[in-house]
């Protein structure tokens, strides 16, 4: 009999944990989906299974994918700055 699992599952991998040891068919979300309509498409993005935004709605998908690359720039470049950051800040 298929079962789904619901109760304080509020992210992707620990959504993905429960599924991947058979515990649950099915993941179900209350609060979460309140906090974050979007959940479902972010899960799947932290788990790197829509690279593409391609179950987005078409008219999301396609600024999103028009964002990825400056998006990428950006975290690049606040993590060299972190970086720098550790490597010059006095012990
Ligand atoms: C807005 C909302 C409506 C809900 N309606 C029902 C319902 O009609 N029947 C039910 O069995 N549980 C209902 N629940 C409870 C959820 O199914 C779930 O058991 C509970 O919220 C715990 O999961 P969560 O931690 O993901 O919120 C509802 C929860 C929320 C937030």
């Amino acid at each position: 009999m298929p079962t789904q699992a619901v109760g304080m599952i509020v992210d992707a991998q620990q959504a993905e944990a429960v599924l991947a040891a058979g515990q649950a068919d099915l993941i179900a979300l209350g609060r979460e989906a309140l906090f974050d309509p979007y959940w479902p498409h972010h899960a799947a993005a932290a788990l790197g299974a829509d690279p593409g935004y391609q179950r987005w709605p078409v008219r999301h998908g396609v600024w999103l994918a028009k964002r990825a690359p400056g998006l990428a720039r950006a975290r690049a470049e606040a993590a060299a700055a972190t970086d720098h950051d550790k490597e010059t800040s006095p012990q």
